[in-house]
This record gives structure tokens, C-alpha cells and sequence, in this order.
């Protein structure tokens, strides 16, 4: 039988696995990425893109490519709840970071803007940059099974276009291959949770809706409809792909009665009620079932095979997190990888990828499937929950407008239930405040301060060792950077200031010592990078003289707060350790 060889073997061409394939291939890192069908995601599928990946994607050098495709944040801003399109509407949520003080927190994080790019447009653009920096990838040909030695992992895969097998052998395997893992279940990673937990229809259309929607401009318009509560995730969804003509309807069905037969003509029944005009003219593009699924892996990787993406967290789109922790899980682990299989590093730093994402995946999963139940009281508010006849329920929404005091509570209750779903909708210390804590990351032996607003709401940024490196603009000449484009590229980068010399001999001993690629950055008047505003000053929690390491991934592995006679052997033993052989 025919073998392969390659370094890494991805599986799966999803977000999770065409990142890990493109992080791979711009570190130069040999792979081959084999995906089960003929094609990429052909329905829209994730959209949300935050803040976080966005850096990411910066980083490997895609991020104008998806800028110029996706509909930018200003047209996600206002989450609708209403009766159907065309009915009432009950209130808007400013979301996804359209809120004016949420927006100063985006403008202030990141360099980056969060955006609504669908899965069908995003996953070329990873595929396409992955294979032109030398990604092999083979469509039609699915993983079967794998089995580990000590020093590779020889899977068997089926070239579903010829129907024989052949195996490839690698030195590592990433299972990527979505919420059906087989990568996962043959690696006998340990779940927690389950899958199943209520049923769901998407259902895509072509309409134009511009009269509905574009005075009103967003991703996600909520529909309160008799039923909205059966299955599914929370109400009816009409999700716009692209504005204001390509468009996703969620539903829910109840999973003891099974999915409904999606017939062309039940879809458009679904899509009608949901708009609340049956006069408009819908083209049906797809329809397929799904389930909400509450699952996560405790641990990612067995030996030489490492999962990412849907694969080791399973939950609902609520918060749109899905593509978005399966792409930094790959970011996360390419590093690792390269460091690994060039020899830099020991095996062990590649225990720190679990230890590092499992806590952000889990979260993940809590988080989204929380959000689900935090739309009843929506429901509640408004008295929809205590009745099933659709008069009664009509009668009930009405009830809001009556100049009595029931009235007035109704509206109350009603706007408060709306503005509690800040927690899905602009949960932006969910999407930025990942810190990892890892063999992978040194202490500085300080107190950990904690929040000091809510986590989930709010994005702290810290440069305490494993959070991610604030961005403040530089200036060199006339180019502005954010902090964040001087770090990432694949290397370590020691960040310092007026003052930091011993740093910056301190990692020219690394790069000897441990032949790392380790740059130096100096920020100050008169050094290569200045801080005109005094942001850097302000977030950097250490003394002009300090010293910050970031890791390829931009997070910090390391900081000291001021100059040190003992700089070379801190630095040498952080990243010794770092590397896994301290
Ligand atoms: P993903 O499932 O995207 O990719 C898995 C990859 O592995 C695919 O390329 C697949 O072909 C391949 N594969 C699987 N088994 C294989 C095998 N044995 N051998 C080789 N290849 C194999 N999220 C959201 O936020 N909003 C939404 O509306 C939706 N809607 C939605 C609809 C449908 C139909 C699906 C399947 C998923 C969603 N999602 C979603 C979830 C979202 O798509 C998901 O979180 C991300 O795609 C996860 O990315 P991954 O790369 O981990 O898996």
C-alpha cells in the first residue's frame, strides 16, 4: 500500500483545520491537509469573526483578504427582536460592539475590527493562502483510522474519488474534522457532556429584504413567534449572509418527533412565517438539520495527535464562537508544532496546547449554551411562556402598550430581558480576555489583581505572564504599528524600552545559546519605535527598563519589571522552560 510522508497530517478543512494547515505553511512547516469532501463549506454556516481572530488572521497575513469580503461591523450592529420581519418589533440590542462605550473598548483592544464573514467565504481564503505557501491538500479522501509509534503516526485514509486506501505517516496528526470527530473518538479523547441536547433547521434563502432590514442594519433579527421556543436556540432566527438579499433562517423542531421533511415547500412556509409576509419572493439555496450539542474534550491531544475545533468543543452558534475557537485553537498549536519538529523545543511544550485551550474551549461551550436559556426571559417579559394559543399570545405582546402600571412593568421587565443578552451578543471579555496558564508561561510571582469589571463583558487587558499582549500604536518614522504586528511572525519577540540593554543582550544570548528566533523591540524617544500618545506606557505594567516576551502566538510568556544584572539567566531560564526543557 501506498505511503505518504509529511511532517503533519491535517484533518479536516474546516476553520480549525485550514488555520492549522495555513499557520503551518507560513512557518514553513511541511503538511498535508486531507478533507472528506469534494469541496469546501458550501452554506454559511459561522459568521461572526471577533476581535481576537481577526489579530490572528493579521498575523498570517490574511486579514485584508477577509476585511474586503466580509460585511463590516457597523451592518452586524443592532440585534432585532420582533414578532416576524415584517410584524412588531419589540426592542434592539446595539451588538457586536456598535454600542458607542463598546466601541471605544474595540477601537482601544485591537487593530483589528470584528466582522461578519461567512464560513463559505472564509474557509477559501484560508484554504487558498494555506496551498500557495505549500499546504499539500487532498480533497475526496477521508481519515479511516491511525495508529501511533514512537516516533510517527501512520494514519489510513480512503481516496473517496478512486475508493482505495493508502496511509500517510507524520510526525503529528491534528484532527480537525468537525463535531463528528473520528479523529477524537479513535484517539479515545475523554468528553464531558453531551451531544443531542435540542434540534435545529437552518435553512438558507435568496429574498431581497432591504425594506425590512437595512433601516435597522444587522446580523441577527429575533423572531417571537408561537413555536420559537420548541428546540433550537432560544427563538427564531433570520440571519442576514449577506446584506440584504442572501439570508439563514434558524428553527427550531422537536427532537423525540425528529426532524421534519424538508420539502422546498416547508422551508418556504418556515422562511414566510418568519418574515411575516408571504408575498415576498423567496428562492430556498439549502436546508439541513443539526442538533445543539453541550460537549467538550477535557484533554485535546493523545501523544502524537492533537485535535482542534469543533472536534474537541461542540456547542451552539450563540455568542458566534465557533469558528473563532477553532481558529485560535490552530494558532495556538502551529507554533508549537514548528518548534517541535525543528528540534527547538521538547515534546512537552506540546502538552501546554491542551492545558492552555481546553479551559477556553470548555468555556466556550458554557458560555454559548448558557446564552440559549438566557432568552426566555425575553419570552417571559412578555408573557409568551404561559400559553401556546397564538391569540392568547398575540394579546399577551399588546399588553405592553396599556397606559396602566401592568403596562409600564410589562415594558420594564421586557427592556431589561433585552439588554441582559449583552452576555451573547457583546461579550467582548469573552472573545479577548484568554490567559493561558501553562508549563509554557512563567510567573512573575505577582498577585494576580483579578477583574475588576465582569469578565465576560469586559476585555482587561494585562501584560501579566499568558494574557495576550495589549495593542497600543507605535510610530516609526511615519508608519504606525500596533504592538501586536511587532510581535507574532512565527518568533519571540522581547519587548523593552530606554534602559533595557541588558534585555537586549540578554536575547542575543538566546538567540546563540538556543538558536531561537527571538526579535528585539525598544520603545521610547529616540528608540526604533516611539509611543507618542503614551498608550504603550500606560498598558505595559513594567518599568521603561523592564522586559515583556511574547511568544509566536502574542501572548506573553514572560515579564520582568525592571533591569536586571541577572537579565541573560532570567531570560535564558524562562525560555528554557518555556520550550519545555527547564
Ligand atoms: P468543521 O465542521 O467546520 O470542519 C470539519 C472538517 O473536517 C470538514 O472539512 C469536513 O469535511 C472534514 N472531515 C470530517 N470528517 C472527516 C474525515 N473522517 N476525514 C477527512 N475529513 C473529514 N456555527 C455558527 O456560529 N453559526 C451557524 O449558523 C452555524 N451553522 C452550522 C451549520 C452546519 C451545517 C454546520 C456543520 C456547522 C454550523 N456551525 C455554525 C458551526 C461552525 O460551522 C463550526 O463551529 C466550525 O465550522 C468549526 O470548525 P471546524 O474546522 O472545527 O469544523
Amino acid at each position: 500500500m501506498e505511503t505518504v510522508e509529511t511532517d503533519v497530517l491535517v484533518v479536516g478543512s474546516g476553520p480549525a483545520g485550514a488555520a492549522t494547515a495555513l499557520a503551518l505553511s507560513t512557518y514553513g512547516v511541511p503538511n498535508v491537509m486531507v478533507t472528506r469532501y469534494g469541496s469546501l463549506a458550501d452554506t454559511p454556516r459561522a459568521h461572526i469573526t471577533n476581535q481576537r481572530t481577526m489579530e490572528v488572521l493579521r498575523d498570517l497575513g490574511v486579514e485584508d483578504q477577509v476585511t474586503a469580503l466580509a460585511t463590516p461591523q457597523p451592518l452586524m450592529g443592532n440585534t432585532v427582536f420582533c414578532t416576524s420581519l415584517a410584524g412588531e418589533e419589540l426592542g434592539r440590542l446595539r451588538s457586536w460592539g456598535n454600542d458607542p462605550l463598546i466601541q471605544a473598548a474595540h477601537e482601544l483592544a485591537s487593530p483589528s475590527r470584528m466582522c461578519d464573514m461567512p464560513q463559505h467565504l472564509m474557509e477559501p481564503v484560508l484554504v487558498n493562502a494555506a496551498v500557495s505557501r505549500g499546504t499539500t491538500l487532498r480533497f475526496h479522501t477521508e481519515y479511516l483510522s491511525h495508529e501511533q509509534s514512537d516516533d510517527a503516526v501512520t494514519a489510513l485514509v480512503e481516496d473517496r474519488l478512486r475508493g482505495d486506501t493508502y496511509r500517510v505517516r507524520a510526525r503529528y496528526l491534528v484532527g480537525a474534522d468537525g463535531g463528528r470527530s473520528r479523529v477524537v473518538e479513535n484517539a479515545g479523547l475523554p468528553t464531558v457532556g453531551r451531544m443531542g441536547v435540542a434540534g435545529s433547521l437552518n435553512i438558507v434563502f435568496e429574498a431581497d429584504l432591504a425594506h425590512l432590514t437595512a433601516h435597522r442594519p444587522s446580523t441577527l433579527y429575533w423572531v417571537l413567534a408561537p413555536g420559537a421556543t420548541v428546540g433550537g436556540i432560544g427563538a427564531g432566527l433570520v440571519r442576514c449572509v449577506r446584506p440584504w438579499t442572501e439570508w439563514m433562517v434558524v428553527w427550531g423542531y422537536d427532537l423525540d418527533a425528529g426532524p421534519p421533511d424538508l420539502t422546498e415547500e416547508f422551508a418556504r412556509s418556515v422562511v414566510h412565517r418568519l418574515l411575516g409576509d408571504d408575498t415576498i419572493p423567496v428562492r430556498i439555496t439549502s436546508t439541513s438539520a443539526w442538533t445543539v450539542n453541550h460537549l467538550y474534550a477535557e484533554t485535546y491531544a493523545d501523544r502524537r495527535v492533537l485535535c482542534a475545533g469543533d472536534a474537541v468543543h461542540r456547542h451552539p452558534p450563540s455568542n458566534g464562537l465557533g469558528s473563532n475557537t477553532s481558529i485560535q485553537d490552530a494558532y495556538n498549536l502551529a507554533w508549537k508544532l514548528k518548534l517541535v519538529l525543528d528540534g527547538t523545543a521538547a515534546p512537552a511544550l506540546l502538552d501546554t496546547y491542551s492545558a492552555e485551550r481546553a479551559p477556553v474551549g470548555r468555556q466556550t461551550v458554557e458560555r454559548a449554551n448558557r446564552s440559549i436559556g438566557e432568552t426566555a426571559p425575553v419570552f417571559e417579559a412578555l408573557d409568551l411562556l404561559s400559553t401556546s394559543d397564538p391569540e392568547q399570545m398575540w394579546r399577551n405582546v399588546g399588553a405592553r402598550k396599556a397606559a396602566t402600571s401592568e403596562g409600564a412593568k410589562r415594558r420594564q421587565r421586557l427592556r431589561e430581558a433585552i439588554a441582559a443578552k449583552v452576555y451573547e451578543f457583546n461579550a467582548h471579555g469573552v472573545e479577548m480576555n484568554q490567559r493561558y496558564a501553562s508549563d509554557a508561561v512563567v510567573p512573575d510571582g505577582t498577585p494576580d489583581p483579578g477583574f475588576d469589571r465582569d469578565p465576560e463583558l469586559h476585555h482587561q487587558p494585562t501584560t501579566r505572564p499568558g494574557a495576550k499582549l495589549p495593542h497600543a500604536w507605535v510610530v516609526r518614522g511615519p508608519e504606525r504599528l500596533s504592538t501586536l504586528d511587532l510581535g507574532g511572525h512565527g518568533r519571540f519577540t522581547l519587548f523593552t524600552g530606554i534602559g533595557g540593554g541588558c534585555w537586549e543582550e540578554a536575547a542575543a544570548a538566546v538567540r546563540r545559546e538556543l538558536g531561537v528566533e527571538l526579535a528585539t523591540v525598544s520603545i521610547g524617544p529616540g528608540e526604533e519605535y516611539e509611543d507618542p500618545y503614551g498608550d504603550w506606557a500606560r498598558l505595559r505594567e513594567i518599568g521603561d527598563c523592564g522586559a515583556l516576551l511574547t511568544r509566536p502566538d502574542n501572548h506573553i510568556g514572560f515579564r520582568h519589571a525592571e533591569a536586571s544584572p541577572e537579565a541573560r539567566k532570567l531570560l535564558l531560564g524562562a525560555v528554557r522552560k518555556i520550550l519545555g526543557h527547564g
